[in-house]
């Protein structure tokens, strides 16, 4: 009789906090016992000399979403591959209202299309027209279903949410226990900054950054810590590009608020500069906000050590480079502010980081499974079946050498994507193998992973993201009464 259907023999795993060897005994998809000469099973996987990690959770990833203009070129098919390939096992995807549309009919229909998911995941609301049926009908019904978090942009036009309209946001995610978590820029700077771009017919992609700069990212997070504040919803700011935002989320966590950051792996290894490639090539690293400067990308560093910044995610948002319906859309060349925003990343995340980080001296074992699984899983409320490898625990691991060295391609990212901003990166350290729940999803060349292997991933309310009963005045502005 055999005791546990799989175990994986010889490794060393990588927990948050701790690097220790021993086996992991899987029952039924789960970590079902860890320790020292488990006994006998059906499968043995040999994970002598390797780093058994729990599979990267992904909290940010845009796949198959649609009536943009241009279009992505990841649907959950592909890009739940390329998750596979780079040793990522659960993404959190955008349900993204429509303008003027329902977000319970685009969330009922992005159900079905993750339905070819090869990982597990679940769902962010996107809220870009907050009307009443959406704040008091749909969104207290979606997050009852399990889509914890909700997305409000500060700028893009045709979805960007003005104060007043943020305000109602968080209040009705305060009222569902649910976090909002924000692209802050300042819409109106960046709009103005761009006209006299454009007047001044500067407009090749280096001009992106010009149009974006620090300061417009600086005031807009500063801006939404302070409505979060005055509300008492906790927030996560997302893709914090460099140090002056940083130190805003420092400052707000300073003051004991619930503000979380989250940088993506683009900012710690791109600038501004790689907008300034010869011809349009530019544009294959044009995203929002865009990349800064190295000084930025080693206070970043700082930030990811200290803990303040807890969380790094691909913001895997693709489209192609060569064609109409990506980074052409508007024409070759085009000027910057039609072409659209978003980088491949998913693929890339989990080894570049490893190498810029870990080879590289920056941050240890822990610190990197922590940034790159354990943090994302609790701070979305995945957390223990997802970001650990304990017992109870869904069986999502990564066998990782951390000698590897791959030159990274296009083809290795497994994407339906024409590029990589990576094209070429030298990694130390690679996956070798992936595993979902118990069953490998790639093997280190091939994704083996069945298209509907994934699940959805209902999230109830978890205490992390409880408020704090904290407002600037006696009054508690959400429920309308005196405290
Ligand atoms: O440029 C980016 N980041 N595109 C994706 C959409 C977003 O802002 O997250
Ligand atoms: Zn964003
Ligand atoms: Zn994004």
């Amino acid at each position: 009789m055999t005791t546990w259907d799989t175990v994986v023999r010889g490794g060393k795993i990588v927990s948050a906090t701790e690097v220790y060897e021993a086996d992991i005994g899987i029952k039924d998809g789960v970590v079902a016992a860890i320790g020292r000469d488990l006994g006998p099973c059906q499968t043995i996987v040999d994970a002598r000399g390797l780093l058994v990690l729990p599979g990267g959770v992904d909290t940010h990833v845009h796949l198959e979403q649609t009536g943009l203009g241009p279009e992505m070129c990841d649907n959950w098919e592909s890009g739940t591959a390329s998750a596979a390939a780079g040793g990522t096992t659960t993404v959190v995807c955008f349900a993204w209202q429509p303008k003027g549309g329902s977000l319970a009919a685009i969330t009922a229909d992005y159900h079905v299309k993750a339905r070819q998911a090869r990982v597990d995941y679940t769902f962010h609301l996107t809220v870009t027209d907050p009307t009443p049926e959406v704040l008091e009908v749909e969104l207290p019904r979606l997050i009852a279903e399990g889509c914890r978090s909700v997305k409000v942009f500060m700028t893009y036009d045709g979805v960007r949410l003005d104060d007043r309209q943020a305000l109602r946001v968080l209040a009705a995610a305060r009222r569902n226990e649910a976090l909002v978590c924000v692209h802050a820029e300042n819409h109106d700077l960046i709009a103005w900054l761009t006209e006299q771009l454009v007047s001044a017919n500067l407009t090749t992609p280096k001009f992106h950054a010009y149009a974006k700069p620090m300061i417009a990212e600086r005031e807009a997070v500063y801006r939404i810590i302070s409505l979060a504040e005055a509300l008492d919803v906790p927030i996560q700011i997302f893709h914090v590009s460099g140090a002056q935002s940083a130190e805003e989320i420092a400052r707000a966590q300073a003051r004991g608020l619930k503000v979380w950051g989250e940088t993506c792996i683009h900012y710690l290894t791109l600038t501004a500069e790689d907008l300034d490639r010869p011809g349009f090539e530019g544009a294959k690293f044009i995203f929002g906000p865009p990349a800064r400067t190295e000084a930025d990308q080693e206070a970043l560093w700082g930030y990811l050590r200290r803990g303040i910044i807890e969380v790094v995610s691909s913001d895997h948002s693709p489209t192609r480079f060569d064609d109409p319906k990506g980074k052409k859309f508007a024409g070759d060349p085009a000027p910057f502010n039609k072409v659209p925003n978003g980088i491949p990343g998913l693929a890339a995340r989990l080894p570049v980081l490893f190498t810029e980080g870990v080879s590289k001296g920056r941050i240890d074992l822990p610190t990197f499974v922590r940034l790159t699984s354990t943090n994302p899983a609790k701070l979305f409320g995945l957390f223990p079946q997802k970001g650990s490898l304990a017992v109870g625990s869904d069986a999502d691991f990564i066998l990782w050498d951390a000698e590897k060295s791959v030159v990274l391609t296009n083809e290795l990212m497994h994407h339906g994507g024409d590029y990589t901003p990576y094209e070429g990166y030298q990694t130390q350290g690679y996956p070798v193998a992936t595993y979902l729940r118990g069953r490998a999803i790639f093997d280190g060349r091939t994704v083996t992973g069945p298209a509907g292997g994934g699940r959805f991933i209902a999230r109830p309310p978890y205490p992390m993201i409880a408020p704090l009963e904290r407002f600037p005045t006696p009054f508690n502005a959400v429920d309308g009464r005196l405290v």
